[in-house]
């Protein structure tokens, strides 16, 4: 507690990933979040709370959709953007009007929010662009040197991030899928919840390439995935492939099984992208599994690592 109230930067477990922690109210602290993770200032982070009640202090014309998301989903995998109010300064907000808000649902988040009092500023305690971390020593291999504390909250219940929903102009929109079901938000608001795709919002996990591993990704169907990994290892390159432990690969070829079922593929498919680039790969095959509940966040995370991209990130 003392690290963060003297400006200190700690990873902090969440049920979704790990996360790169500062008083959100401390610009200087939240400066070295951006600093450690190497993301450009203007992209916004995510201010998280120990209790709903505390949305009051950072979010104003707060509509009664967002209190019925929070009573029902809180603490949970589901971020609220709405309106800010001055608690929310520009440095956590990349200078926008609106500010994203969440209260985790893991013991020790909710013990170090309740003692600190506020808000805390924690995106994914990864580097921009890169995998999520959903297990201390993920984070330890990505920053470990460079923040004050890494508490280790054992492996993310959730293992993708949280769902963002736009609550701050007319109609409600998903911006990110993540750990929440779209299905899920719609049953609870009785009206279709759409993915909206950033606009004049900046949301880094909408930039085209995103959560990458260092190895390519190629999307597939999993009936072409057999036929595709042959040809491409015929040619020289290293290949692995994603994909249910039910499907039929070559034999010697480097497989990396994630579930069929959704909540499971999305718990794994972290792991696996690390495991891929440890295992040296080339290119990693991955099928395109399920869009229905979280296989929507899993299908859009696989997207983005199969995007191309720009030199440096
Ligand atoms: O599950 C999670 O959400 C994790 C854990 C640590 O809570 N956090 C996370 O943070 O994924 P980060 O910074 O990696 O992603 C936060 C996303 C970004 O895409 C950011 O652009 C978006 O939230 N965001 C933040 N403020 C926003 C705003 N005012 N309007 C729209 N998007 C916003
Ligand atoms: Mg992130």
């Amino acid at each position: 507690m003392e690290i963060l109230r003297s400006g200190g930067v700690i990873a902090l477990p969440t049920e979704t990933v790990y996360g790169l922690a500062a008083n959100a109210e401390d610009e200087l602290a939240v400066r070295r979040v951006f600093a450690i993770k190497g993301r450009p200032a203007t992209h916004p982070l995510i201010v998280h709370l120990p209790q709903a009640e505390a949305l009051t202090a950072w979010a104003r014309d707060i509509p009664p959709e967002a209190w019925t998301l929070a009573a029902a989903f809180w603490p949970g995998p589901l971020t609220l953007v709405l309106r800010r109010t001055p608690r929310a300064t520009d440095a956590v907000t990349g200078g926008q009007d609106t500010v994203a808000l969440r209260v985790p649902h893991h013991p020790l988040a909710l013990a170090v929010l309740s003692a600190l009092g506020g808000g805390l500023a924690a995106p994914s305690a990864n580097r921009f662009g890169r995998v999520s971390p959903t297990t201390a020593d993920h984070v330890r291999e990505d920053l470990g040197n460079e923040v004050d504390l890494v508490l280790d909250g054992g492996p993310c219940t959730v293992g993708v991030e949280s769902t963002i929903v736009d609550l701050s102009s007319e109609d409600p929109a998903i911006l990110r899928p993540g750990g929440l079901a779209a299905e899920e938000l719609e049953r609870v608001l009785g009206r279709p919840v759409p993915v909206r795709a950033a606009s004049s919002v900046r949301v880094s996990g909408s930039l085209a390439s995103h959560y990458a591993p260092r190895a390519g990704v190629m999307l597939v169907e999993a009936a072409d995935a057999a036929a595709r990994a042959q040809a491409l290892r015929a040619q020289g390159l290293r290949v692995g492939v994603l994909g249910p432990a039910t499907l039929a690969l070559p034999p010697g070829l480097p497989r990396f099984d994630i579930p069929e079922d959704p909540a499971g593929a999305a718990h794994d498919l972290y792991l696996r992208l690390r495991e891929a680039d440890l295992a040296g790969l080339d290119l990693l095959i991955a099928c395109l599994p399920t869009a229905r509940g979280l296989g929507l966040a899993v299908r859009d995370r696989l997207a983005r690592a199969a995007a191309p991209r720009s030199p440096g990130t």
